[in-house]
């Protein structure tokens, strides 16, 4: 029998991936698209790390922990009594996993709408020919189909450290870190980057004493160094314990827990002893089980697929979008990417600007940034203009008893245009979208100055910053 056809095989169903397969289905071509993620029951879960062990199940536990936490130690400053609070635990999880499957729901009901063809099993490539790419189906059964077109989504994997493998039960990647049974009397993370902060908040503010060991000398090194000195006061006052420039030696798991032996920044040895420790020390590109040599599919340094700035491959008609490729690791990258390959595809001038993808960490307070840093603007040596305005004085988040942070604008010294802006503070990561419009349409700071923002609105610390870089706020 004749191997299905098809315009286009989109091979990952994350958010590169699905989104990929949607956008090329509404430019008229016949799709399939490819995802091996099972659920609890070995049935199809598509959405990837994101959906499944990442972006949504991390916020739906970090809405829950702070609403506990809200409950714990802020509800009182509202007068508002709160006897026998406690936690149950399972629920929390049954609602994270619940979240988790509307997400998986949501998208299999997509792809039905587009009519995409979806097939739950792992891709690999077989070999090319005049109609295109075979692609193995490997699933509950196994078939070949062939695409004129490739779009690979593979995503990625945690990174490990040597000598301490993942088993999950005791040293947990993003995976388990997000389903720990009992909340950990002590928990350790490796790595103080963004999922060491998010998933170090949630086990906090749910009762855990957290120590993060961080191998580098700088706090959030990629971050804005005000606003990362403003987020480390924050986060050292609610007791998350951070220990920078560490080297992490040995671990050792056992039926107690775990035991990490590191040398402090004045290179005194330590040991932390906990009861899980989780390894959040970033993540490697995916193309275990994708057989890119059968077609000769070429990688980079990295392991990454080689990409241009097109996301074309070093094969005809084979594309890469998202984690598998160089470049920022979001769910929203990746997003991008898979629209614009598959208007590529069909012809069109996809288009992804990679000066304002927008990046948020979900702790409390949410750090929020696009565009440059003032550090970066100082070793490139352009001129700049910086203006800042705290939550402090901002009367909406008074109201709210959330006024730590700040908005930060950095403009060019000359034409005024934003380069960067960058938050800390109360629900940045809504704040962040009105900078990205501006710094899309190549908006000055004054433009952001002269709109009128509701009162009272957090939003209101944005205009204000966007004054202050003309040194003339009107509320401080
Ligand atoms: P993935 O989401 O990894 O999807 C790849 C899919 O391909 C998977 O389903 C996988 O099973 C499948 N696959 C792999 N190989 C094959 C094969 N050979 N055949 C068939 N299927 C295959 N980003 C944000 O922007 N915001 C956040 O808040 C955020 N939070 C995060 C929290 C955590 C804890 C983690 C770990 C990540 C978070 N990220 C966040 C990052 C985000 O999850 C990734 O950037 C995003 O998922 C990448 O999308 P992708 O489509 O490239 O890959
Ligand atoms: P990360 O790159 O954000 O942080 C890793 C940290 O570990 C760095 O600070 C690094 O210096 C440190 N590190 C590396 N090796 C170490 C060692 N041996 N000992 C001690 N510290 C060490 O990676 P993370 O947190 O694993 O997240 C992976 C990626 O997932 C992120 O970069 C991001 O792209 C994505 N993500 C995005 C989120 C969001 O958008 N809110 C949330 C969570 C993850």
């Amino acid at each position: 029998m004749a191997n299905k056809q098809f315009d286009v095989i989109v091979i990952g169903g994350g958010p590169g991936g699905y989104i990929a397969a949607i956008r090329a289905a509404q430019l008229g071509f016949n799709v399939a698209c490819i995802d091996e993620w099972k659920n609890g029951k070995g049935g199809p879960a598509p959405g990837g790390t994101c959906t499944n062990v990442g972006c949504i199940p991390s916020k739906a536990l970090l809405q829950s922990s702070e609403h506990y936490e809200q409950a714990n130690h802020h509800f009182a400053d509202h007068g508002i009594k709160v006897e026998g609070l406690g936690i149950d635990l399972a629920k929390m999880l049954a609602r994270k996993d619940q979240v988790v499957k509307q997400n998986n729901d949501g998208i299999l009901y997509l792809f039905k709408k587009n009519k995409i063809s979806f097939f739950h099993g792992r891709g690999s490539f077989e070999k090319s020919g005049d109609a295109g790419y075979d692609i193995k189906v490997a699933g509950a059964a196994e078939e070949t189909i062939t695409g004129k077109h490739i779009i690979v989504a593979t995503g990625s994997n945690a990174r490990a450290l040597p000598g301490a493998a993942f088993d999950e039960e005791n040293i947990l990647s993003n995976d388990g870190a997000l389903r720990i049974g009992a909340v950990p009397k002590k928990l350790g993370l490796i790595g103080s980057g963004v999922i060491g902060l998010e998933m170090g908040s949630v086990w906090r503010r749910l009762g855990a004493e957290v120590t993060v060991l961080e191998a580098l000398p700088t706090f959030l090194g990629t971050v804005d160094e005000q606003i990362a000195k403003e987020a480390k006061k924050a986060f050292d006052k609610q007791g998350l314990k951070i220990e920078l420039g560490v080297k992490v030696g040995e671990i050792k798991s056992g039926k107690n827990g775990v035991s990490v032996a590191w040398t402090n920044a004045k290179g005194e040895a330590q040991t932390l002893e906990v009861d899980k420790l989780i390894v959040s020390i970033g993540r490697v590109p995916n193309t275990i089980g994708l057989n890119a040599e059968a077609v000769g599919l070429k990688l980079d340094e990295r392991g990454a697929i080689a990409v241009d700035d097109d996301c074309k491959t070093s094969l005809p008609n084979v594309w890469a979008i998202g984690d598998v490729v160089r470049g920022p690791m979001l769910a929203h990258k990746a997003e991008e990417e898979g629209v614009a390959v598959a208007e590529r595809i069909a012809g069109q001038h996809g288009h992804v600007n990679f000066n304002t993808v927008p990046w948020v960490i979900y702790t409390s307070p949410e750090i929020a940034w696009v565009g440059q840093t003032e550090q970066q603007l100082k070793a490139s040596g352009r001129a700049y203009k910086a203006g800042t305005f705290p939550f402090l004085a901002n009367g909406r988040a008074r109201a709210l008893g959330d006024t730590t942070g700040m908005v930060k604008f950095l403009a060019d010294a000359a034409t005024d245009e934003i380069l960067g802006v960058h938050i800390v503070g109360p629900q940045a990561s809504e704040l962040i979208s009105e900078a990205v419009v501006a710094m899309e349409f190549k908006a000055s700071a004054e433009d952001i100055a002269r709109i009128c923002h509701a009162h009272p609105s957090l939003s209101e610390a944005t205009k204000e910053a966007a004054l202050a870089v003309d040194k003339r706020t009107l509320n401080f």
